[in-house]
């Protein structure tokens, strides 16, 4: 068992009404842009949900939803390898859509910048990125975020879809970790 996170949690970086009101300008800024065009949001499992869920409650035009699941690290490894693999793929065909990716955090780049490739060749209408958080600092490959939630530092955080070693994914905030006084359980 993981321990409590109040013993590791360093600061509270985003709380939840910071959240809510930015996702809230999220969605009316993508609700205009997609006016009139078929919106299909693909949330990127398992970290993109909660943003993915209150991003659909902000977007006020006919969207649907698909799901995707990405693994990117070794286990228990904090850092993205570049050897992505598509761990759950989408059950439809993206041709000719408005896809909107919608992901936790880019890091290095790595976990959407092979999405975007792989998807491309299904010649979706368009392909964006819409990432709760950008680690813009940590980039080693380029990806176009056309919309974002928030800068962070090179930090580690959780909470709110993302997750330490799996655990904390439902917290209602993003908290810093404290790796100092954080110790993996074996
Ligand atoms: P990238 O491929 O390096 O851009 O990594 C993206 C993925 O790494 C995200 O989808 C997260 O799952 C994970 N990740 C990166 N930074 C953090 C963090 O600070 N906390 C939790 N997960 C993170
Ligand atoms: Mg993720």
């Amino acid at each position: 068992m993981i321990e409590d996170y109040k013993n590791f949690l360093k600061e509270i970086l985003i709380d939840r009404s910071e959240l809510q009101a930015r996702i809230a300008e999220l969605g009316e800024e993508i609700s205009r842009d997609y006016k009139g065009k078929e919106l299909l949001m693909v949330c990127i499992l398992r970290g993109g949900v909660f943003f993915t869920v209150d991003l659909m409650k902000n977007v006020d035009i006919p969207h649907k939803v698909e799901f995707m699941a990405i693994s990117s690290y070794g286990a228990g490894a904090r850092e993205s390898t570049g050897d992505v693999r598509i761990t759950f793929d989408l059950q439809i065909n993206i041709r000719g859509k408005h896809v909107l990716l919608v992901e936790d955090i880019i890091d290095s780049g790595h976990t959407l910048a092979s999405v975007i490739e792989k998807l491309s060749v299904q010649a979706p209408a368009s392909l964006e990125i819409c990432a709760l958080l950008d680690k813009a600092s940590r980039r080693e490959v380029d990806v176009p975020i056309k919309y974002r939630g928030f800068n962070i530092e090179d930090k580690f955080v959780f909470g709110y879809g993302l997750d330490i070693d799996d655990y904390f994914r439902g917290l209602p905030f993003i908290g810093v970790v404290d790796l100092d006084k954080y110790e993996p359980a074996e």
